[in-house]
């Protein structure tokens, strides 16, 4: 029986090295997983390589290696990277390993026994340079592009998957349920079903590609890489053993949208289908992080490269920026500015100075401890009704994906308390002798201080590692759930504080 919130990422190729678009994809699905958990599901998240297929060789190939040994060197990049940015994923795959080839093949040989996987003669033009079948509508006046060098018309046999066979049940099926975030890509689904689809071709022969995961009944053909690729979500939560019913269905495959029709929306449904298998809940899709990576590291010295950032910044100041810079499902921008001027505003001069200011004057004016927050004028008042009504906002804001408004409305309650620390002005009311102001000393620390661990605590989804240390300083563990966490408490009462600390060092310019 299905007892975990499943996800999964897009398993990326293994023909190079990470870059910004591959640490997005990780970084968005490890804010979901780590706020379901949050929110006290159980959860599996599962990412990992591609490894098979046509770009593959032709990358080994071209750096004089073979397949193995290119993607023996990939493999530790994604993992590292993985690492680097906090992801907290629960497994990796490659489809290099056996657990996912047997699979692979088992259900292969199920699909041709049912006769959902025939052979047939296949006749098409083919690119000898770029070793792949190219279109007859991609001539221009009679002349094939440039790029494909010489074009031979060839005929081969190859095995086919009925996908056509099961079409309409995935309209049916699209027609009445909500498969796809956001909903407008699910028209786009719908708009590619309206023509009419062909089997798709599911081999190639060993002859012209060597590379890949051999088909059971016909061992001179490998299977064709997105067959492969896509099987990688069930054959990593043991599909065929009882285990798998633990997870499946997978409540979000997380994809960009290049790889939604057909792939996941079309092929892998359709798969599933043919497999009895039920269909995932859904997909969820992101846009692209469009890059001019030359200027930026020309002008300003900041590269897009995802270990660099999080080398110079910290990983949650890259998770930071691409969550809140990011509407899931729209395209963004990366720019040096934008991701400095976020560093510099946000992180730096907003969040990191007030954890700065509040430890630095508890450490000096209340050397016993916080104490009580006893006087509520409107300052206070506001700053309370603040964080409820963000409290309120910011559950329905995770829950629905729109992380970036969440970060908004969490940032906008941490400048209410800067405002209010200037209101208030504890270093004033320090030098003072009245017992009045020592109380309103007293109780704007306190306010400062809780209303720094509520924030932080909403950040953690984000900012898991400055949520551990900001919260350590505070004298507070991480909370493994949200439950109780989030409102206004007293429980900071008593505490002193750790040291200091730079939270965001380096503020730059
Ligand atoms: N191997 C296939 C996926 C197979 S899933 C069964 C593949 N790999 S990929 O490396 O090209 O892309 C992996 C993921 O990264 C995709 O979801 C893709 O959309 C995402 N991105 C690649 N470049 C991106 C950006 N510039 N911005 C955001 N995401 C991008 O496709």
């Amino acid at each position: 029986m299905k007892d975990t919130f499943y996800i999964t990422t897009a398993i990326d190729y293994a023909n190079g090295r990470p870059h910004l678009g591959h640490a997005y994809e990780k970084v968005l699905t490890d804010v979901v997983a780590r706020h379901r958990r949050l929110m006290g599901e159980r959860v599996h998240f599962l990412t990992g390589i591609d490894e098979h297929g046509q770009k593959i060789l032709q990358t080994a190939q071209a750096q004089n290696k073979t397949p193995e040994e290119l993607t023996n060197e990939v493999a530790p990049l994604f993992v590292e990277l993985c690492a680097k940015l906090h992801i907290s994923h629960d497994d990796f795959i490659r489809t290099s390993e056996t657990r996912h080839k047997d699979v692979v093949r088992k259900i292969l040989s199920d699909l041709f026994e049912a006769g959902d996987i025939y052979k047939s003669p296949y006749r098409g033009f083919y690119s000898v340079r770029q070793e792949q079948f190219v279109l007859e509508k991609e001539r221009v006046d009679g002349k094939w592009p440039e790029i494909y060098g010489e074009v031979v018309e060839i005929e081969e046999e190859n095995y086919f998957f009925r996908l056509g066979k099961y079409k309409e049940r995935l309209v049916e099926f699209l027609h009445g349920n909500i498969f796809v975030f956001p909903y407008f890509r699910q028209k786009q689904v719908t708009e590619f079903l309206k023509d009419p689809i062909n089997d798709l071709c599911i081999s190639r022969p060993k002859s012209r590609l060597p590379w890949g995961i051999p088909l059971p009944f016909d061992e001179d053909y490998v299977t064709y890489v997105w067959f492969d690729a896509l099987i990688n979500y069930i054959s990593a939560i043991k599909y065929g053993t009882p285990d798998f019913e633990k997870c499946w269905p997978v409540d979000f495959h997380v994809i960009g949208k290049d790889i939604l029709v057909p792939a996941h929306a079309v092929y892998w449904p359709i798969m599933l289908m043919a497999m009895g298998v039920p269909l995932p809940k859904s997909l969820l899709v992101h846009g692209w992080w469009h890059i001019s990576g030359e200027k930026l590291s020309k002008s300003s010295g900041v590269t897009v490269d995802p270990f660099s950032l999080a080398e110079e910044f910290g990983a949650d100041a890259l998770r930071y920026f691409l969550i809140r810079e990011m509407n899931v499902g729209q395209d963004s921008n990366f720019t040096a500015e934008l991701f400095l001027s976020r560093y510099n505003a946000d992180l730096a001069n907003n969040y990191g100075n007030l954890v700065n200011r509040l430890l630095n004057l508890s450490g000096k004016h209340l050397p016993d401890g916080l104490a009580t927050a006893s006087v509520t004028e409107e300052p206070e008042a506001e700053v309370k009704q603040l964080w409820a009504k963000t409290e309120a906002e910011i559950h329905e804001l995770f829950e629905g994906f729109q992380f970036h408004s969440a970060l908004d409305r969490i940032f906008t309650f941490i400048t209410a308390l800067n405002r209010y620390a200037e209101i208030r002005a504890p270093w004033k009311l320090a030098k003072s002798d009245d017992p009045e102001d020592r109380k309103l000393l007293e109780t704007s620390l306190a306010l400062l201080a809780e209303g720094i661990r509520l924030a932080t605590v909403a950040c953690l989804p984000v900012m898991p590692e400055t949520g551990q240390r900001v919260l350590g300083l505070l004298g507070e563990t991480v909370p493994q759930t949200w439950e109780g966490e989030l409102t206004w408490s007293d429980r900071l009462t008593g505490r002193t504080f750790g040291e200091r600390a730079i939270l965001f060092p380096r503020p730059r310019t």
